[in-house]
C-alpha cells in the first residue's frame, strides 16, 4: 500500500483497542521466564558448544604472534577461530569483517579470538590460555586535542554544514549574546541482555538466533561478511532484553557463532562477556558542541549557531548533535556545522535518540543561559521563539508542531508559576532545591514496512513480520492494530516477531518502529478484509468488521466462517511516497520539568520529581508509551548525573568496563515521575496517524536536570555528567 496522501477516516479511528492501555501481551511470558531469549534457545539446536572471546589488549597496532598451544590442548577444546583461519571475510555496512580483529587491531577488545569448547567454563579457562603478542602503535585518544584536524561529516539526514542568511554579523550585531561550549562524554547502551547468538549450520544454511533489533539488515550484513546469499542466512531473534541502538547492527558473537559453529562442526552459542561489551561494541560517542545565540532584548532569536565536534574510527560517523537546531527555533540568521574525528577508540554509533540526544543537552541549556541573559521566563524563551515552519526552508511547514502546548500544559502541571527565578533562593532542610525545564524534540522518520495475517477457521487472527520488539511493546501494539482492523479482541490475535523469515519490516530503531510495523500490519489487514468479503460475496468497501463478526447490509457472518474449511492468508506493506514526505517536516516534541535537591555541605544530587508532557501523534497505547517515556526519562538522569565512559588517554580504552564501574540510575534515584500525552493525531505520519514517543522521552531531559541544578545552587555546569566534584568547589557558601 503507498501512502501518497493524508490519512483520512479509517477502519483504526474506531479506537476500540487501539489507544486503550493494553497490558503487555508478551508479559506473562516474560514474567515467567518461557520467553526466549538469545543464549536461552536449548532445544532449537542440538548438542551447542560454547564460545567464549578474546579481546585485543592493545588499541592499535598488530598482532605479532598468536600462540594458540596452549589453549588448544585446555580440556574441552574443540576449535580456535582467529582471523588467521576463519577464511576471508567481506566489509559488510559498518566494517562487519572487523568483528574478528588481526593481525590489524583497530580499537581495545576488538574480538582477536573465539575458543569453542564442550562447555562454557573450558571454553573460559581456555581463552586465559591464548597468549598473543602485540606492536602497539601510538593512537588518537583524545577528541579535544584534535578539534582542529576534525573533517567535514554529514549526519544521518542531512549534510554537515547548514547555513541561512548571514550568521556572524547577524550574532555580533545582536545585542544579548551568548557563546558558550558544552560537552557530552562517551556514553554507553549497557542494556541488561548482553550481545548474544547461537549459531547452527544445515550444510551452507546458517541459522542464528541472536538478539538483534533490525532483522533484515543483519540477514544482510551476516550474509556479505560471510560471503554467503542472503537466502541462506535466517535470523531468529523474538525476544530482546534492551538494545538502545546498540543491537542495530550485527556483533562479534553473531559473526563468532557462526565461525565457530563452521570450525566445531557443532551449533555454537556465544554471549558477549560483560567486560568486552563495552569496549568491544558501539558507544555514543562523546561531543563537544559550540554554541551561540544572538536575541533582540525582547528575546526574539535573531542569529542561532551550532558547531559540534565528535571522533570515530577511520571512515566512522558523526555525532548528529545540530540536528534539532536547524529545527527547533526561529531566527533569520542560522548556521551550524558537524566535523569528525579521527580516533583510535572503540566504534561510536547510534544510541537512543542520536544526534538530538546529544544535541538537546547542550541546546537547551544554552536557551537557559539566554533566557538569563535576557530576564525571561525560560518557558516564555521557547514560546517566544516558536516556529511553525522549517526555519531553513520556510515553504516546509511542519506536519504538527505543538510545542507550544507542549509547555504551557507541563508548566501548569508542575506548578512552574510557584519558581523563585533567582538561583539558590530555596531551602528545604539540607537542600538547595530548584527547578529547570527543556524543550524535547525528536525527528520522525518514515520507513516501509510489511507483514503477514492470517485468518484460520477458529476466528484467530495471526501476524507475522520480522518486527522487533527491545522491550518497547511491539506485540502489544501490533495485536491491538490487528485487533482494531479485523473486529475481534485482542485475545483473538497472535503475534509472531522477529523471525527472517516472515515479511520485513522497518525494525526497531530511530523511534520509527511503532509507526511503520503497525502501519504495515494496517495495510495488510486491508488485503485480509479484502479477501474476506470476497470470499462471503460482500462489497469490500462496505463490510463492516467488529464484534468477531462481518456485516454487510443487513447480513451478519461470523469472521471465522471467513476462512472456510482452512485459512486466508494476505500480505502487503506501507511504502512512504516521497514527495508527500518532502512537502512537511515531521518531528515529534515535549516538554521536561525537573525539579532537583542539592545538598549544601556535600553537593549531592537528588532529582525530585520530573514530568514529560508529549505530543507525538496518535498514542497507540497510553501504557505501553507511558513506559517507554518514563524509560527515556531515567536514561535521562543517567545522561545528566551518571553516565560516562571514562577514557584513558594514554593507552585508549574505556576504564569502567562493566556494570559496578559505569553507572545507570536505579529505582532508588527516579523519584515521581509524570507523563501526559496531547490528544493529537498527524494524518500525515501514516494511517496510524501515530509517531515515534521513544526516543522523544530522553530528548532534553539532562538539560532540564542541568537547569534545575543551576536553579536551585547557581552553579553552572556545562560539562557533562554533572558529578559533584564539579560542583563541590563552587556552591555557595550558605548559613
Ligand atoms: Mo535507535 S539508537 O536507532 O535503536
Amino acid at each position: 500500500m503507498k501512502f501518497d496522501s493524508p490519512a483520512t477516516s479509517n477502519p483504526i479511528d474506531q479506537l476500540k483497542v487501539i489507544g486503550q492501555p493494553v497490558s503487555r501481551i508478551d508479559g506473562p511470558r516474560k514474567t515467567t521466564g518461557t520467553a526466549t531469549y538469545a543464549y536461552e534457545w536449548h532445544d532449537a539446536a542440538p548438542n551447542p558448544a560454547y564460545g567464549y572471546i578474546v579481546g585485543s589488549a592493545i588499541a592499535k597496532g598488530r598482532i605479532k604472534s598468536i600462540d594458540l598451544t596452549a589453549a588448544k590442548a585446555a580440556s574441552g577444546v574443540l576449535a580456535i577461530v582467529t582471523a588467521e583461519n576463519a577464511g576471508k571475510l567481506e566489509k559488510g555496512s559498518l566494517n562487519t569483517a572487523k568483528l574478528l580483529g588481526g593481525p590489524e587491531i583497530q580499537h581495545y577488545h576488538q574480538a582477536i579470538a573465539v575458543v569453542i569448547a564442550e562447555t562454557f567454563e573450558q571454553a573460559r579457562a581456555a581463552a586465559q590460555l591464548v597468549r598473543v603478542d602485540y606492536i602497539s602503535d601510538k593512537g588518537a585518544f583524545d577528541l579535544s586535542k584534535l578539534m582542529e584536524s576534525a573533517k567535514p561529516e554529514k549526519i544521518t539526514g542531512g549534510p554537515a554544514d547548514t547555513a541561512v542568511g548571514n550568521f556572524a554579523p547577524a550574532f555580533a550585531a545582536a545585542p544579548v549574546q551568548l557563546d558558550a561550549t558544552y560537552t557530552t562524554p562517551d556514553e554507553a547502551h549497557a542494556m541488561m541482555e548482553p550481545h548474544a547468538s547461537m549459531a547452527a549450520w544445515d550444510g551452507d544454511r546458517l541459522t542464528l538466533w541472536t538478539s538483534n533489533q533490525m532483522i533484515a539488515w543483519n540477514v544482510a550484513d551476516i550474509a556479505k561478511t560471510l560471503n554467503i546469499p542472503k537466502e541462506k542466512v535466517r535470523l531468529i531473534s523474538p525476544y530482546i532484553g534492551g538494545g538502545f541502538g546498540g543491537k542495530l547492527f550485527p556483533r562479534a558473537d553473531a559473526l563468532l557463532a557462526a565461525l565457530g559453529a563452521r570450525a566445531a562442526g557443532r551449533p555454537v552459542k556465544v554471549a558477549l562477556q560483560r567486560p568486552l561489551m563495552f569496549n568491544n561494541t558501539t558507544h555514543r560517542p562523546a561531543t563537544i558542541q559550540r554554541i551561540r545565540i544572538g536575541a533582540t532584548r525582547e528575546g526574539k532569536i535573531t542569529a542561532i549557531g551550532h558547531e559540534s565536534w565528535s571522533g570515530d574510527l577511520p571512515g566512522g560517523k558523526a555525532d548528529g548533535a545540530v540536528s534539532q537546531t536547524r529545527l527547533l527555533y526561529a531566527g533569520a540568521d542560522r548556521m551550524t556545522t558537524t566535523r569528525l574525528a579521527v580516533l583510535d577508540l572503540p566504534e561510536g554509533n547510534a544510541m537512543r535518540a542520536p544526534g538530538e540526544a546529544t544535541g538537546m543537552m547542550a541546546l537547551e541549556i544554552a536557551m537557559d543561559e539566554m533566557a538569563e541573559k535576557l530576564g525571561l521566563d525560560p518557558v516564555e524563551l521557547r514560546i517566544l521563539n516558536d516556529t511553525q515552519v522549517d526555519p531553513e526552508k520556510p515553504e516546509r511547514p511542519f506536519s504538527q508542531r505543538r510545542l507550544i502546548e507542549c509547555l504551557r500544559t507541563g508548566a501548569e502541571r508542575f506548578g512552574w508559576s510557584k519558581r523563585s527565578a533567582q538561583p539558590g533562593r530555596v531551602r528545604d532542610g539540607r537542600w538547595l532545591v530548584g527547578t529547570g525545564v527543556a524543550a524535547a524534540f525528536r525527528n520522525n522518520l518514515l520507513t516501509k514496512s510489511a507483514a503477514r495475517v492470517r485468518l484460520d477457521n477458529s476466528g484467530v487472527v495471526t501476524v507475522e513480520t520480522d518486527m522487533t520488539d527491545i522491550g518497547t511493546g511491539s506485540y502489544t501494539i501490533i495485536a491491538q492494530t490487528a485487533a482494531e482492523m479485523m473486529g475481534v479482541p485482542i485475545e483473538k490475535v497472535a503475534v509472531h516477531l522477529g523471525d527472517s523469515s516472515f515479511p520485513v519490516s522497518a525494525g526497531s530503531g530511530g523511534q520509527w518502529g511503532g509507526n511503520n510495523s503497525t502501519a504495515g500490519v494496517y495495510a495488510a489487514c486491508i488485503k485480509l478484509r479484502e479477501a474476506v468479503a470476497q470470499k462471503l460475496g460482500f462489497n469490500s468497501a462496505e463490510a463492516v468488521f467488529a464484534d468477531g463478526q462481518v456485516k454487510s447490509g443487513n447480513r451478519s457472518v461470523p469472521l471465522a466462517q471467513a476462512a472456510g474449511g482452512g485459512a486466508l492468508a494476505a500480505e502487503d506493506g506501507i511504502e512512504y511516497d516521497g514527495e508527500l514526505a518532502k512537502k512537511h517536516q515531521q518531528s515529534t516534541f515535549g516538554a521536561h520539568f525537573v525539579e532537583v535537591g542539592v545538598d549544601t555541605a556535600t553537593a549531592e544530587i537528588r532529582v525530585r520529581r520530573m514530568l514529560a508532557v508529549c505530543a507525538a501523534g496518535r498514542i497507540l497505547n497510553p501504557k505501553t508509551a507511558r513506559s517507554q517515556v518514563i524509560g527515556a526519562m531515567s536514561m535521562g538522569v543517567g545522561a545528566a548525573l551518571m553516565e560516562e565512559l571514562v577514557v584513558d588517554k594514554r593507552h585508549g580504552f574505556f576504564v569502567n568496563h562493566d556494570l559496578a564501574g559505569y553507572e545507570v540510575p536505579v529505582h532508588a534515584d527516579i523519584p515521581h515521575q509524570d507523563v501526559i500525552f496531547l490528544d493529537e493525531t498527524d494524518p500525515m505520519s501514516s494511517p496510524m496517524k501515530a509517531k515515534g514517543i521513544a526516543e522523544l522521552g530522553i530528548c532534553g531531559v539532562a538539560a532540564a536536570v542541568a537547569n534545575a541544578i543551576y536553579n536551585a545552587s547557581g552553579v553552572r555546569v556545562r560539562d557533562y555528567p554533572i558529578t559533584l566534584d564539579k560542583l563541590l568547589p563552587r556552591l555557595p557558601e550558605v548559613g
